[in-house]
């Protein structure tokens, strides 16, 4: 039907000319061509310089004119010898004030005059403040024109820091003895948006916090904020106190690149001391509330001329220092509560804290993290550099669901630290003692600690954490005994999973012990192994060594400069492997800035738990299959949403509509709506086997990506789930077999089932397009309208990965019928062939 169409439109467009009219026509058609040719080779031209030079510097600015010289802006604080300091110089129209800027400005212009590179951009310094310290706030602002563009990487925070620190040490004696001298300085690189000057009028503000709360709220509050609004709030107290702001309403645009609220632990904007970014829309339930660490703070808030929202509104009054500073402890009772300082609220900059806990000799001592939320920009979790909590010597930061640890002795320190900026909501803690001779009263206890239903033991899963709960089992007569003392299901050996975990289990499958075995069933010395060279045919020999450098095999990622890296799960790890870093490009994908602290079996998600999540809704009939966003244009969904047995129409674009940023049913208009250009049901899609159950769907207008909507990473065609991993399913499906939808949408964990186990269960009915997840004991699985949803699996370097799309089951979470999805890893390359994605 289709295609009859466009054949239509074709024979419309034939028009037959005389060849007077054809040599006249021809001649203004080069014309045309050649205007045309140079319009493009001019859009090119400034695509590229716009795409080189503005684009990745400076996202906020990027809409700037092509003409105009590009502005960059940095600020900081000096701390300042030889400056008393007095109340004069908090008023900004003091004879005092405008002297000391005056010096210090002309001292800063001074300091750039010094590097070559600087000097020509530089234009002007201004000093915004002054606090008690004594401190003088300033930002520096650099011009670069066009014709030097391509130089502008180079005026840099790092190269004005060092220069900054360079010239305060080697400030002319003159100037130290009897004038101001620095003695330290911070700067960073800044929103030019928050550069404002002391005798700013509109949107500037400087308040004066005591014991009573007062309010201030954003421009049009309680009504929308107007278009670029920039504004700034200078809050000072008395030197004994610090100031506590909090925003019982928060409503700003959900893109933090358009809209948002930074707050500093300082008078300037500057990065190195902000205390936290934020934008979106905050529940009632859990509202921001920050503390600064000295008696200054300072809130900015830029809004430009996006969607417009209602804004906030902030309540500010002191705290004593006393108060924030005083954190940690030592507690002796045999259960208890800690939380870092001044939680909920976000906790200070610069804290460190200490809590001994010392129970009854012989005792141990449990404690779990029930809330656990230290996160900062550019932070790698698994080295924790900046804020984190340290318990036996190791230390942990960024968002954890679930953190439980175990003493060994009757004493547990736990420290706490928080760098000089960005902060969080911190952490709540609960810890109990326990004796290592009935740790868990009628319970199982793990190793770590945990206590979990003795029936759980010795059933082939890792419940525990720690596999302490497969340890030490007798294996029964159907299970196999691993190396490392887990029990498997015997049917598990040689089925090319490695279900022990050390690999035992596809160890001696025909072959001697010491022989490896390839995945083609033929055994090779076991030298073979990790040499460098592919012996096996399918290069099984080489996978997953740390060191196989261009050894290419099917469980190898591929660079996209065609090396091959035999590490398992290479993308996106935030680590280099590929010598063009292609494994690590195209990963601003499988993060959930806004995630705050049925599907059968499962349970209500926050707003923006989710962000990849889509519903698509069929003509008037509402939700009828999920979707996951893979990039601003696609989504990714399962073949049989859109099959000709369902009705012709469901193949037609326009039936759909598609929604992202969506959480309950009922609240649409909320979400994001998006008509679809295309749908692309995968060509080899089986209608009887549900083989190849996959569809891409292009939008008609891209997606804007905010808190709420977010990519899923795509894992490459060689990552690995493996089985017993715990993953994430959602969507709106019906809650049991048969019942209704659900309004909000759902999430359930479930676990990876291993390959063989699964083909055993569904009598062959899995291709290797598919895969199990859920539970062989049933009661959680995924359901009708869950349909083309992701299942989703969270990889240590911090990322979510789609490993399947929900395609079939047999009922809904039916004992020994866990749910089939579309094995994305398989169909990853035709994803990338038809999207590019
Ligand atoms: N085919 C179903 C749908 O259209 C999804 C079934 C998933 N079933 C399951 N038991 N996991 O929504």
């Amino acid at each position: 039907m289709n295609s009859a169409r466009y054949h239509g439109t074709n024979q419309e467009r034939v028009v037959f000319l005389n060849s007077k009219e054809k040599s006249a026509q021809k001649r203004t058609g080069i014309v045309v061509a050649i205007l045309v040719a140079l319009l493009v080779l001019l859009a090119v031209a400034a695509f590229l310089i716009w795409f080189f030079v503005f684009k990745d510097d400076d996202p906020k600015n990027t809409h700037s004119m092509l003409l105009n010289p590009k502005v960059k802006v940095f600020s900081g604080h000096m701390k300042l010898d030889g400056v008393n300091y007095d109340e004069e110089l908090e008023d900004t129209t003091s004879q005092k004030f405008k002297d000391s800027a005056e010096k210090l400005e002309s001292l800063l212009g001074e300091y750039y005059n010094n590097d070559p590179l600087l000097t020509n951009y530089y234009k002007e310094s201004v000093v915004t403040a002054f606090s008690e310290g004594v401190l003088a706030y300033y930002w520096s602002r650099f011009e670069i024109p066009v014709a030097d563009l391509e130089i502008a990487a180079e005026v840099s925070e790092e190269r004005v820091l060092n220069l900054l620190e360079e010239a305060i040490t080697i400030q002319s004696p003159k100037r130290s003895v009897n004038d101001i001298k620095v003695t330290s300085i911070t700067c960073s690189f800044t929103d030019g948006r928050m550069a404002r000057k002391p005798t700013a009028e509109d949107c500037f503000y400087r308040l004066e916090a005591d014991e009573a709360a007062k309010n201030f709220s954003s421009p049009g509050y309680p009504d929308r904020y107007p278009p670029k609004s920039y504004c700034q709030w200078q809050i000072r107290a008395a030197r004994e106190n610090a100031i506590s702001v909090s925003f019982p309403v928060f409503h700003v645009e959900d893109d933090c690149k358009d809209d948002f609220v930074q707050i500093f632990d300082s008078l300037s904007p500057d990065d190195s001391q902000a205390i936290t970014l934020q934008c979106g829309k905050r529940p009632s339930s859990n509202p921001l509330s920050v503390v600064s660490s000295g008696n200054i703070i300072l809130i900015s808030f830029i809004a430009d001329n996006s969607v417009q929202q209602p804004g906030f509104e902030a309540e500010y009054k002191v705290i004593p220092k006393a108060q924030v500073l005083q954190c940690g402890g030592d507690y002796t009772a045999n259960t208890g509560k800690f939380t870092s300082p001044l939680y909920p609220s976000f906790y200070p900059n610069a804290m460190d804290c200490k809590w001994t806990i010392r129970v009854s000799p012989g005792e141990k001592i449990r404690v779990r993290f029930n809330m656990f939320r230290l996160k900062e920009p550019k932070v790698d979790v698994r080295k924790c550099h900046k804020d984190y909590v340290e318990v036996m010597g190791k230390r942990y930061c960024g968002e954890l669901s679930s953190l439980s640890l175990t003493s060994t002795t009757n004493v547990l320190e736990v420290t706490f630290h928080s760098d000089e900026s960005y902060t969080d909501k911190g952490f709540s803690a609960e810890y109990s003692s326990y004796s290592p001779s009935n740790p868990c009263p009628g319970e199982f206890a793990c190793n770590n600690g945990m206590c979990i239903s003795t029936n759980l033991r010795c059933d082939g899963w890792n419940d525990c954490g720690d596999t302490s709960d497969e340890k030490g089992c007798k294996c029964g007569s159907d299970q196999f005994n691993c190396s490392n003392g887990l029990c498997k299901p015997k049917m598990w050996l040689c089925d090319h999973s490695n279900d022990c975990g050390d690999g035992s289990d596809e160890k001696h499958c025909s072959c001697e012990p010491n022989e490896w075995r390839c995945g083609n069933g033929i055994c090779l010395d076991q030298s073979v192994r990790c040499d460098n060279k592919r012996d096996c045919e399918d290069g099984s020999d080489e996978a997953s060594c740390e060191s196989s450098p261009d050894l290419c095999s099917i469980y190898s990622f591929k660079c996209t400069n065609g090396q091959c890296v035999n590490k398992v799960n290479a993308e996106c790890d935030r680590v280099n492997d590929c010598s063009d870093d292609s494994d690590e490009a195209f990963c601003d994908c499988g993060t959930r800035p806004f995630k705050l602290n049925r599907i059968v079996g499962g349970q209500n998600a926050e707003h923006g738990e989710w962000p990849w999540q889509v519903s698509l809704h069929f003509q008037t009939m509402g939700h009828v299959c999920g979707a996951s966003v893979i990039s601003d244009k696609w989504l990714l969904s399962a073949a049989h949403c859109f099959q000709v047995p369902r009705s012709p129409a469901h193949l037609e674009p326009a039936s759909w509509t598609t929604y992202s940023g969506l959480q309950t049913q009922q609240q649409i208009w909320d979400a994001l709506m998006r008509k679809v250009k295309r749908i692309i049901p995968h060509p080899d899609y089986n209608l009887f086997t549900n083989d190849y159950d996959i569809a891409l769907l292009e939008l008609s207008e891209p997606l804007e990506f905010s808190n709420t909507i977010q990519p899923i990473c795509l894992p490459s065609s060689s990552h690995v789930f493996p089985a017993g991993m715990s993953c994430w399913v959602t969507g709106w499906g019906t809650l049991r077999e048969g019942g209704n939808l659900a309004t909000v949408l759902q999430k359930a964990s479930v676990k990876m089932i291993n390959d063989t186990v699964c083909e055993q269960v569904m009598q062959s009915m899995i291709t290797s397009r598919m895969l199990c997840s859920g539970f062989l004991s049933g009661g959680v699985d995924a359901c009708q309208g869950d349909s083309g949803g992701p299942l989703v699996c969270f990889e240590e370097s911090g990322k979510w990965f789609q490993a399947g799309v929900v395609s079939w089951g047999e009922g809904c979470a039916r004992r020994n019928k866990p749910g089939i999805y579309t094995r994305v890893t398989k169909l990853r390359k035709w994803i990338k062939e038809t999207t590019g994605v």
